[in-house]
């Protein structure tokens, strides 16, 4: 038995003595956050069963209305912190407007943007999906949040992260010193340190990753990088169409990330604020980079929640590439 056993807390403690200036809020806050992916893990992890209950109609056995996973991942995340009074308003993909702390509640000085549950055409193939947290400081001068507070761009994050229920159920996060991964131990419910300073590898795995059925109706450069990629680059593919699991594997062997624009969705379809921005702060903290194709996706100044990005996210070397054969091929 490993005597040396780092949980979530005592990791942040440790960074905490490092950091003087860090208060134990962010600790805090985080251990939320790890109790939320603990809650929507056990669910995820027996979503084939809810199915098999729920499928006896709208009930499950025990009179309780079966909730889609991502309404309850939404739910569990906002009461992990509405009471916490280290939030001053949150934001997610499940919910049109910005998300003000209950006048009951104190609220604090944090932003959590999220998506509380990503890939969700997956559960039912029992293919691995996500959660995936974004976390800024508030900036706007009223007591409490606004929805300014939400509208910064990725470089303002203070913290990013993802939880990812696979095979283990893994969370992974950067408050801007390297990249941390912490594997759930179910047997004592807490988040293990398995993966201290996630680095992207070096030479990183010649794989590329987008969904190529939209091949068409993509721009003449976009078309023109894939096949460079898969011909004269010599690259394998991999695509799990769950955007954690999906960067997961990139951090892990290195690659590139792609979803482009095209004729149907000119911004791409993965949203900036709590899809592309946190996964930019992981991926860039890990030694990767993270583009629009024409620009650090970090540096976008969002003016809506729910705006959308083309990505282009991995191995800094495959990342370069693309931006430069978009930059020729009209892209
Ligand atoms: P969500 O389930 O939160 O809507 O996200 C799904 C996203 C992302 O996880 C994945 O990369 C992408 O959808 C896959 O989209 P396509 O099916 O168009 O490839
Ligand atoms: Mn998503
Ligand atoms: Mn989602």
């Amino acid at each position: 038995m490993n005597s040396h056993v780092v949980t979530i807390s005592r990791f942040l403690i440790d960074e905490e003595r490092r950091h003087p200036e860090a208060t134990g809020n962010f600790t805090s806050l985080l251990h939320d956050i790890a109790l939320a992916a603990k809650l929507i893990g056990r669910e995820v992890n027996k979503a084939g069963l809810v199915d098999i209950l729920g499928a006896a109609g709208d009930e499950n056995v025990h009179g309780e209305t079966v909730q889609k996973l991502d309404q309850f991942a939404n739910d569990v995340i906002y009461r992990a912190l509405d009471h916490t009074g280290l939030v001053a308003c949150m934001a997610s993909e499940e919910n049109a407007g910005f998300i003000p702390i209950p006048d009951k509640f104190p609220a604090g000085d944090y932003v959590v943007i999220f998506d509380p549950l990503d890939g969700s055409s997956n559960i039912d193939v029992n293919v691995s999906i996500g959660t995936i947290f974004s976390i800024h400081r508030k900036i706007s001068d009223g007591e409490r949040g606004a929805l300014e507070d939400c509208l910064q761009p990725g470089s303002r994050q203070v913290a990013a992260g993802y939880v990812l229920y696979g095979s283990s159920t893994m969370l992974v996060f950067t408050s801007g010193a390297g990249v941390h991964g912490f594997t759930l131990d179910p047997s004592i419910g807490e988040f293990l340190l398995s993966h201290p300073n996630m680095r992207m590898p070096e030479p990183p795995a010649k794989v590329y990753s987008v969904n190529e059925a939209y091949y068409r109706r993509w721009t003449t450069g976009q078309q023109r990088l894939v096949s460079h990629l898969k011909n004269e680059g010599g690259f394998g593919s991999r695509y799990i169409g769950s955007f954690v699991a999906d960067i997961h594997r990139i951090l892990l062997q290195g690659g590139l990330f792609m979803y482009p624009s095209d004729d149907k969705n000119p911004s791409g379809k993965l949203r900036l604020l709590y899809e592309a921005a946190p996964l930019a702060m992981v991926v860039e903290q890990a030694g990767g980079r993270a583009s629009t194709g024409s620009m650090d996706l970090l540096d976008v100044e969002p003016v809506e929640l729910h705006q959308r990005t083309p990505i282009y996210m991995g191995s800094r070397a495959f990342v370069d590439l693309a931006e430069a054969m978009l930059a020729e091929g009209g892209g």
